[in-house]
């Protein structure tokens, strides 16, 4: 890097974030964060079943590799030059899912997480983020990861949030992790969006609520609206 960390707020003001995506799936994260303005170059996942939705919906390129060899130079040698680098990280959650009580610390999955940590240390982006099941807030390998994080100079902050209250049309709770090296991160509000869904047995009835005014969707299985 061209500057040092302790100047590095002053430099970076105003530069653009550039991303990559590990474990990018089908890209949800990545058309978010493009959505965000910010430039995503590259995702990466095992499953070539990802490729063409990724690409086909975001400008972002796909990586068919397994993080598990991903190297720090790799990671480098996509970021630009200048500007702001963050590094995103949605490790695969069924080891930590509640659907799943039988995993044990021997299944490989747990250690993704942890190549996740090394990538950051080897690449030390200025922004990391990364996104799971709530679950994982009582595994020592989030502990462990949260630790290292902070080992590396990271400013840390967790969460878990409703997806419904950020205006997304489900009741899925996550567990979101922001760290920055420029100073203390939070995790944004609720957007004052939420969505309330009613469900009978021949409808299901969506109310969306934004700023104070509420607005319902209704749709009929096997029903006219
Ligand atoms: C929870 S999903 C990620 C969803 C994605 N963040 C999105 O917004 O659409 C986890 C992804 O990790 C991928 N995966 C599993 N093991 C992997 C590995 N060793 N290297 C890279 N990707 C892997 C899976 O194929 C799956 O697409």
């Amino acid at each position: 890097m061209k500057y040092r960390e302790g100047n590095m707020k002053d430099h970076l003001v105003g530069s653009r974030v550039h991303a990559i995506d590990l474990f990018c799936g089908v890209g949800g994260l990545t058309h978010g964060l493009e959505k965000a303005g910010i430039d995503v170059r590259l995702g990466v996942d095992t499953d070539p079943a990802c490729g063409f939705p990724y690409t086909a919906n975001n400008d972002a390129e796909f990586l068919l590799k397994s993080v598990e060899y991903i190297t720090a130079e790799e990671l480098r040698s996509v970021f630009p030059e200048d500007g702001i680098r963050l590094l995103a990280g949605c490790a695969p959650c069924q080891t930590f899912s509640t659907y799943n009580q039988k995993a044990s610390q021997s299944d490989t999955r747990w250690w993704l997480l942890l190549r996740f940590s090394r990538l950051v240390r080897e690449t030390s982006p200025e922004l990391v983020t990364m996104e799971n099941v709530p679950r994982l807030t009582n595994q020592k390998v989030f502990r462990d990861f949260v630790d290292d994080l902070e080992d590396a100079g990271y400013h840390v902050s967790h969460r878990v949030v409703n997806c419904a209250d950020y205006g997304v049309p489900q009741q899925r709770r996550r567990l979101v992790l922001l760290a920055s090296k420029f100073g203390p991160i939070e995790i944004c509000p609720e957007s004052g969006s939420t969505i309330r869904e009613q469900k009978c047995s021949s409808a299901v009835r969506c109310t969306v609520e934004v700023s104070g005014i509420a607005c319902t969707i209704e749709s009929c299985r096997g029903h006219p609206t």
